[in-house]
């Protein structure tokens, strides 16, 4: 959940090697390279940030609460000498309220050593206990200041005044999940990092190393980057990097290349990161699909590397996932079911160990993550692995954990998702599973080729469908600026259309902090539609009038129902769609595409509805109140 970044270089840099600043120069310093990741990496959470540096033998440290730019200003007020060693964290609070004190970094050994830390260390009290039985005095709230302070403890004792035998030595002891950078005064030129279950990549540069929560911490600077595996260390200098495990057992990191440049990772001109990752649509759905298949029909997921005699005995299937990943889970069980004819289940992944599921050989669970490292979503990939279950993770993070743990990875091909409500990597995440459901089916012989072939052909057409819902959004937008003092929205939908009801739903309670509710339409009769009186908006996602029989006669009676209470109707319906009309108070039009692809177009326009709702509201849509992009903790 927080953002970390690390840097050596050295003042080599100004006489020219390697990778030039953000603003063309190549003259930076550490504290220039830590702060532009930090403004990369405050997706990951926003209620402090903190640097610290080495320069004359001692460390500098600035840490404030609030957003980085509270940062900046005590930076501008209080500026730090010249380094080319550097770590910095932006927090998102665990242990302890968002203040100055719990900010990171934490210093320990005299003020001679900075630690930032991400993720919750279990054993902290006890650590704590027996530190201040040695005389240690604790400055603020947080496990993190216990971990830097054991980590001075052993610097100073068994480590012999090594800081990368102190880092092995103290996770040894930590238990729980972290990240944690260290530096110290003694040692300039050298960041030393630790890393369980939560996430760190290295960036490799020219006379220069780099540390980032991932790799836009860095992207500015390099694209080769070395994923790291599970309980290791490694440390960076300005010429190596060496990664070893926690008892000091040399081990390898994985280099790979970042296929997405900076310049992803901008607005693009949009007021928000949200609207721009709203309108990258078409193009994450595009390239998600771009290379899976032949002009002949056929599926080709290679990188799906499951025996395909195992695929074949597959009798379940479990989605496992959160929040918005878990409705694109709910939508590839519709699609998967109908094409596969596997019982799919989809499961919340924190829900999903606790009830000891029936889980074996023959299950295939499939993981979908945004950012890979949701610690709710590996706990329940773990467990399910250790059950005997094959596990493919639907992932949008190149080097992440979760594809990292499971025994295939298909990709979500979204680029970088920066706004902490996700937009973007949910039609991506729909795509990837509509394609894995598709492969089973061809793998298995469910539907004819011929059948497979009109899908991706009726799939290839939805990025220019999406392209048409954001040219035609005007309407969406003006009702959302007439909304913005609504109390309570409510969002139907059946089959498809209830995922897409609950993340239009989400998407308003997380970015407009509005009260905001899906119904499944066939259950308002069992309980909910005591809640609508007059002038309750409610938004009806309506199936294509051309699918099955009876469904969208069924949801256009509940659009009936409700407006008969008072209701204003606001319905995303399938252009020539005329029957709505007369219930509905707005009609927003989608182009037409089969009800199983339909939630690829229909929640484009209450991702739309949402952010400008917020906007008027003067909400900041990019990060919203208490959230966070990854959320790292169970
Ligand atoms: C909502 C949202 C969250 C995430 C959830 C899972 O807009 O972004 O509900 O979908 O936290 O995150 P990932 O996909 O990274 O596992």
């Amino acid at each position: 959940m927080c953002g970390i970044v690390g840097y050596v270089g050295s003042s080599k840099r100004s006489e020219g090697l390697g990778a030039l600043a953000a603003d063309g120069s190549n003259n930076y310093s550490a504290l220039d390279v830590v702060i532009e990741g930090l403004r990369r990496l405050e997706y990951r959470g926003y209620d402090s940030a903190g640097v610290a540096v080495v320069a004359d033998g001692a460390i500098e440290s600035r840490k404030k609460a609030g957003k980085l730019k509270n940062l900046e200003s005590e930076l501008a007020e209080r500026p730090l000498p010249e380094s080319f060693t550097g770590i910095g964290h932006t927090r998102w609070a665990t242990h302890g309220g968002p203040t100055d004190a719990n900010a990171h970094p934490h210093l320990a050994d005299g003020g001679k050593l900075a630690v930032i830390h991400n993720g919750i260390i279990e054993n902290y009290a006890t650590l704590k206990a027996e530190l201040v039985a040695k005389g240690v005095t604790f400055l603020s709230e947080t496990d993190t200041e216990v971990a830097a302070a054991l980590i001075g403890d052993l610097y100073r004792g068994a480590a012999d005044g090594d800081i990368t035998r102190a880092m092995q030595l103290a996770a040894q002891r930590l238990e729980g999940a972290f990240t944690l950078l260290a530096v110290h005064a003694e040692q300039p030129g050298v960041v030393v990092a630790a890393r369980r279950n939560s996430p760190l990549v290295v960036g490799l540069g020219e006379g220069e190393n780099f540390l980032g929560s991932d790799v836009s911490g860095f992207i500015d600077y390099t694209r080769r980057a070395v994923e790291l595996g599970q309980d290791q260390i490694v440390t960076i200098t300005p010429d190596t990097f060496e990664v070893t495990d926690f008892f000091g057992a040399p081990a390898q990191g994985k280099e790979f290349e970042v296929s997405w440049d900076a310049a992803s990772a901008e607005k693009d001109g949009f007021n928000s990161f949200m609207e721009k990752e709203i309108h990258d649509q078409p193009a994450a759905v595009a390239d998600t699909l771009l290379g899976r298949s032949d002009p002949s029909g056929r599926l080709i997921l290679d990188e799906l590397r499951i025996d395909a005699a195992e695929l074949k005995k597959v009798n379940k299937i479990i989605v496992l996932a959160c929040g918005t990943a878990a409705y694109a889970g709910m939508v590839a069980k519709y699609a998967i079911e109908n094409w596969c004819r596997i019982p799919t289940e989809v499961e919340l992944a924190h829900e999903f160990r606790y009830r000891d599921p029936i889980v074996d050989s023959n299950t295939l669970v499939v993981s979908i993550s945004q950012s890979g490292e949701t610690m709710d979503t590996l706990m329940a990939v773990r467990y399910a692995r250790e059950q005997g279950a094959k596990t493919v993770s639907i992932c949008n993070t190149n080097g992440s954990t979760i594809p990292r743990e499971s025994d295939a990875v298909l990709y979500t091909h979204a680029g970088p998702e920066i706004a902490v409500a996700s937009t973007k990597a949910f039609l991506a995440q729909i795509t990837a599973a509509y394609l894995l459901g598709l492969y089973l089916a061809q793998l298995r012989g469910n539907i004819f080729s011929g059948q497979i072939k009109d899908v991706l052909a009726d799939l290839n057409k939805i990025p220019e469908k999406i392209q048409t819902v954001l040219d035609n959004a005007g309407s969406l937008r003006e009702l959302a600026r007439s909304m913005k003092d609504e109390r309570s929205v409510l969002f139907l939908g059946r089959h498809v259309g209830y995922p897409v009801a609950l993340e239009g739903a989400l998407k308003l309670k997380e970015i407009a902090y509005i009260h905001a509710e899906g119904f499944a339409a066939g259950e308002l009769k069992h309980g909910p539609i005591a809640l609508i009186d007059e002038g309750q908006p409610v938004f009806v996602v309506v199936p294509s009038p051309r699918g099955r029989d009876s469904l969208h006669a069924k949801v256009v009676s509940n659009i009936q129902e409700v407006r008969a209470r008072g209701a204003r109707t606001l319905v995303i319906a399938e252009e020539g769609d005329e029957a709505v009309r007369a219930y509905a108070e707005h009609v927003f039009y989608v182009p037409e595409t089969p009800t199983l692809l339909m939630p690829l177009l229909t929640t484009v326009p209450l991702q739309i509805f949402a952010a400008e709702l917020a906007s008027a509201k003067g909400y900041d849509v990019d990060q919203p109140r208490n959230l966070a992009k990854s959320v790292t903790v169970e």
